[in-house]
């Protein structure tokens, strides 16, 4: 029977997310599909978690690994049809497990039928209004409407046979809607009741910020800095006021199911502009990453906890905690790349990543051993927690796939200067040897490495220290441990933190290379052999007292 949820199950949640391609291929094409993740509903459900986030999986050319959408109310065919996702939904709800879906509303693939219809109608016409179409400038409209920039490159604008142009902030094969439409709000509210009405739970909502637009005049912009976005809601691209009514529209449909949809925003926005996203009358949470830049260090990461948990103060919502997901260097890796004064940002990454990929020194053992104690301590901080598919098993970034094998965009037009994310979405390692390391019965779309299969489920699944137990350890701790949204900084020694949640439960983190004396209490887990008493550097523990 499955437990009738209380309107805030999604607060202290742990999402597990899914990149359908690269997670478990069922028929053999080298391609992840939905009867893969039903194989493995046991698999999920042994590790704990409290719902699922599945990446794009409809149909898409795969412009930029599926979040350019052709339909956004269907299954790719190469990953399954409708019929196999209620049966997903079933088996994964029959054990407990809630589904997120992502939403992709800044724009839709090329493919789409609007944009086909878009292409093949006049200047001016009811299709291109959905659309953001502008003439060119110069004296024949050879020249872009405006020196725009994409995020993966050079050009924001693509020019069409009738000579307009379309703007996109990704790739050319992903126009952005024209939000000032009301066809485009209808269309949204459709596809969000098609998924709610199927058993979706909730919704991550990519580019949150983007959507609403002020194009009176063209905006000009070469770059997507942070620090080029206006953080007062006046910015012509990004983060303006007039999008949170788009989510007040969602939340009004939301609200119609029992228990309410809910939904997290992607929004890679001013600090201080986050709350606005989680408010409770539009999407309810905000993804923080703050941790995904953060260099590994107790002063850093204590900021980090203070300033998100006061903000979740602020708007009622609870907050979120993400160290990997599909568009970062694994923090396995990440966590030993050389870090500058203000971390590891994302131009130092792909500074790092474009000069040193193939010929790298870095320590994975310490990148390991600090990955599982930050996870350790994120499992332990109040609010929801994110985790990407694979970071159970410890896996390091794939970082010499083969430049003509690899399949993001950002690699192929970023000009040199941008990593490829393609390291982390490499299919999971299940079985130690075999075809495709156990990720299905046929090949891999991505290439795997020969390392991988010592990562793998089966070589983990029986070995008590191995990191897919301490994650199955933890996380199932943490249901039993879990109480009220506080927490309490207690003193400890420079290089540590440690914190109190409720119940005695204490959270000890060793930033330092030093072993250090555990607080007093009775040891829970740690993420590193503990001896004498002592917890060596670079690991975490709780402790019950
Ligand atoms: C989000 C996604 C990323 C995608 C981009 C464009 O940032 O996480 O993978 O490339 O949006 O949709
Ligand atoms: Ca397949």
């Amino acid at each position: 029977m499955e437990k009738k949820l209380s309107s805030d199950w999604w607060r202290q949640a742990v999402v597990y997310q899914i990149y359908p391609r690269s997670f478990a291929d069922a028929n053999g094409d080298g391609i992840g599909d939905l009867k893969g993740i039903i194989s493995k509903a046991d698999y999920l459900a042994a590790l704990g978690i409290d719902a699922v986030w599945l990446s794009p999986f409809y149909p898409s050319a795969l412009a930029d690994g599926g979040y350019d959408v052709a339909d956004y109310r269907d299954v790719d065919p190469r990953i399954g049809n409708l019929a196999e996702f209620d049966e997903m939904v079933e088996i994964l709800h029959s054990k407990g497990i809630r589904i997120f879906v992502d939403v992709v509303p800044n724009h839709s693939s090329d493919q789409h039928v609007w944009f086909q219809e878009a292409l093949k109608s006049e200047k001016g016409s009811k299709a291109r209004e959905r659309y953001i179409f502008r003439d060119g400038r110069g004296e024949n409209g050879e020249l872009p409407p405006s020196n725009l920039s994409s995020h993966f490159g050079p050009e924001g604008w693509t020019q069409v046979a009738d000579g307009q142009w379309y703007m996109h902030l990704f790739t050319k094969e992903q126009p952005d809607f024209n939000w000032d439409n009301p066809e485009v709000h209808e269309d949204f509210l459709k596809t969000l009741k098609f998924w709610s009405d199927r058993g979706v739970d909730g919704y991550r909502i990519d580019v949150a910020h983007a959507l609403t637009k002020n194009l009176d005049p063209l905006p000009d912009r070469d770059s997507y800095d942070l620090n080029v976005m206006k953080d007062d809601g006046t910015d012509p691209l990004f983060d303006r006021d007039s999008v949170h009514e788009i989510y007040k529209e969602w939340r009004a449909l939301f609200n119609q199911y029992d228990p309410p949809r809910v939904a997290v925003a992607e929004a890679w926005v001013h600090p201080h502009r986050r709350p606005a996203y989680a408010s409770i009358e539009g999407l309810g949470q905000a993804f923080n990453f703050d941790l995904l830049t953060a260099r590994w260090d107790a002063e850093v990461f204590q900021e980090v906890v203070d300033r998100n948990l006061e903000f979740a103060n602020t708007t009622g919502s609870s907050t979120t905690w993400v160290m990997s997901n599909h568009d970062v260097i694994r923090h396995a890796t990440r966590m030993v790349i050389p870090a500058g004064a203000d971390g590891v940002t994302f131009a130092d990454e792909n500074k790092w990543y474009v000069e040193n990929r193939l010929n790298h020194n870095l320590d994975l053992d310490l990148g390991l051993a600090r990955a599982k104690a930050a996870t350790l301590m994120i499992l332990a901080l109040p609010g929801s927690t994110y985790l990407y598919q694979g970071e159970e098993l410890g896996l390091p970034d794939v970082l010499d796939i083969p430049s003509d094998q690899m399949q993001d965009p950002q690699w192929f037009r970023g000009e040199g200067k941008l990593k490829s994310r393609d390291g982390c979405r490499v299919p999971l390692p299940w079985e130690k040897q075999g075809s495709s390391f156990g990720f299905g019965p046929g090949g891999s779309h991505l290439p795997q490495p020969g390392w991988y299969g010592e990562y793998s489920v089966e070589v983990q699944d029986n070995d008590e220290n191995s990191t897919l137990n301490l994650y199955r350890r933890a996380i199932n701790l943490r249901k039993e441990l879990e109480g009220p949204e506080d927490l309490s900084w207690l003193e400890s020694p420079a290089g540590t933190l440690a914190f109190e949640r409720p119940g005695n439960w204490i959270c000890f983190v060793n930033f330092g290379s030093e072993s250090q004396v555990l607080p007093e209490g009775k040891l829970l887990i740690a993420s590193a052999p503990v001896e004498g008493g002592k917890l060596p550097g670079n690991s975490t523990a709780w402790l019950i007292r």
